[in-house]
């Protein structure tokens, strides 16, 4: 199948110009100026630009959590990211505690296979590294899984004490895998938490108010220090707070191999939106929390200087109706995640590139790129360049929406809610290219189940 783009103005992290592009055998073959090819299919991209497909590093699809288990399978989930403009996501599959870690793999690619509309890859949430399961961590990157999240967070469930951290650490810095922490201080927060129940606060908003930034901050902190000492690099997820980010940068400045992801819901959205009326705020119960509003701003300002280098969007669906409603008498009890992985590139490309924060190339960078270093797909994702995979979406700059589950309906997530409800956006994803296969047209999905494969990740490109 061949497929030719004209008069693409082609946006990288580094290049912004005009010409067409020449895609066979799945991968962009030729770029130059007014070609004269015969193809499948000819499109023209007049007026709208060619980004490299986005790839969004923080999934949860068909995760067992909080009492059931999140609302789009791979199926799902995926369709609703190619709608957005994303061709790639690397989801976590879970090690269940005191099991082989290469278990919970096979369990995460028989929810995977066959069933995505477009190219994922697994990390591996770490939840027991006692003994000889150390030897594990080599044998999941000889199967393409390059980075491990650790929890400092959900004491019980998915936490790991900093003794077993720090061996985590040093077997992955070792081999060149790359560590991921979800950074909140487990063991104060369920103190906070345990004392506003006692004292019967018990709404949605709670949530937020007992998991403080400096919790955060605190971990953040924490893990960077035991990552220098165990020799290992380190990326942050979904990081939140300015106090967070503070650390952060401290250690970059200091020269340390340390990287963090935000998402839109800490750029977007802020405390006032567990204010709602009645259960409403039980939409944004997330972890970490949404934050008060002026860390925005300073969010973005890490996007901009290069402290943040990812925006993922940790999409972990509940529906208000049966799922998020188990937690009506208590916030405890209400499944942790929220939506967006369809909403990310529109919503960056709004409230980065519309509102003047960040240039295009950086929107390519932090929407793809830096991704596809992190995490080991590239050059093959996360560029358009001869010999690629052909993961393109072509973008209208100008096309306007209001993000909607109602009429117009903008929503393809298999949840009930959207987070960024009424939130216009201009700029919108029209065409999407999947290595070489055209799988949103016009916004249909004209891909099918199964298009999608399962891409072995290579080491950090340092
Ligand atoms: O609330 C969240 N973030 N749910 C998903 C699991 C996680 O911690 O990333
Ligand atoms: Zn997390
Ligand atoms: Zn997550």
């Amino acid at each position: 199948m061949s497929v030719l783009i004209k008069n693409a103005r082609i946006i990288t992290a580094v290049d912004d110009y005009r010409a067409d592009v020449y895609i066979e055998d799945e991968q962009v073959s030729v770029i130059g100026n007014d070609l004269q090819m015969e193809a499948d299919t000819i499109i023209d991209a007049q007026g709208k630009y060619l980004f490299p497909g986005g790839i969004d590093p923080h999934t949860h699809f068909d995760m067992p959590f909080g009492g059931t288990v999140s609302a789009d399978n791979f199926e799902t989930g995926t369709r609703a990211a190619a709608f957005g403009g994303t061709t790639t996501i690397i989801d976590f599959a879970i090690q269940t505690m005191g099991k082989s870690a290469l278990e919970g793999l096979d369990t995460w690619h028989a929810k995977a296979e066959g069933n995505t509309a477009i190219d994922y890859g697994f990390h591996m949430i770490i939840t027991d590294m006692t003994g000889n399961r150390m030897n594990e961590l080599g044998m999941l990157v000889d199967r393409g899984i390059t980075s491990y999240k650790l929890f400092t967070a959900y004491p019980g469930v998915l936490y790991m004490d900093d003794g077993m951290i720090y061996n985590t650490m040093q077997k992955a810095g070792e081999m060149g895998a790359l560590i991921c922490v979800h950074a909140e201080n487990g063991i104060v927060i369920d103190e906070i938490v345990k004392k506003a129940v006692r004292d019967g606060k018990t709404a949605p908003k709670w949530h937020a108010l007992t998991r403080p930034t400096r919790m955060e901050a605190e971990a953040v902190h924490r893990t960077i220090s035991i990552a220098e000492v165990a020799g290992s690099p380190l990326y942050i997820v979904h990081l939140s707070s300015s106090d967070a980010l503070e650390q952060v940068a401290r250690a970059r400045d200091r020269g340390l191999p340390v990287y963090a992801e935000t998402c839109p819901q800490y750029l977007f959205l802020d405390l006032n939106n567990y204010e709602h009326d009645g259960f409403e705020g039980a939409k944004y119960v997330m972890s970490p929390p949404l934050r008060e509003k002026w860390n925005q701003e300073e969010l973005w300002k890490g996007l901009k200087t290069g402290d943040i280098q990812a925006v993922s969007t940790d999409h972990c669906p509940f529906r208000m109706s049966d799922q998020k409603i188990l937690g009506k008498d208590v916030f405890t009890k209400i499944p942790n995640g929220a939506p967006g992985v369809e909403n990310r590139m529109s919503l960056i490309f709004q409230g980065g590139v519309v509102e003047s924060r960040i240039s295009l190339n950086r929107f390519v960078e932090i929407t793809s790129t830096s991704a596809a270093k992190l995490f080991g797909l590239f050059p093959k994702k996360g560029t358009i360049a001869v010999g690629s995979d052909a993961d393109l979406v072509i973008f209208d700059p100008n096309r306007k929406e209001t993000i909607s589950v109602n009429n117009p309906c903008t929503h393809h997530m298999n949840v009930d809610y959207n987070s960024y409800e009424g939130i216009q956006v201009k700029g919108f994803s029209e065409t999407v290219i999947s290595r070489g296969k055209v799988i949103i047209q016009d916004g249909e999905y004209v891909g099918k189940k199964g298009d999608g494969r399962f891409i072995k990740r290579g080491l950090l490109s340092k």
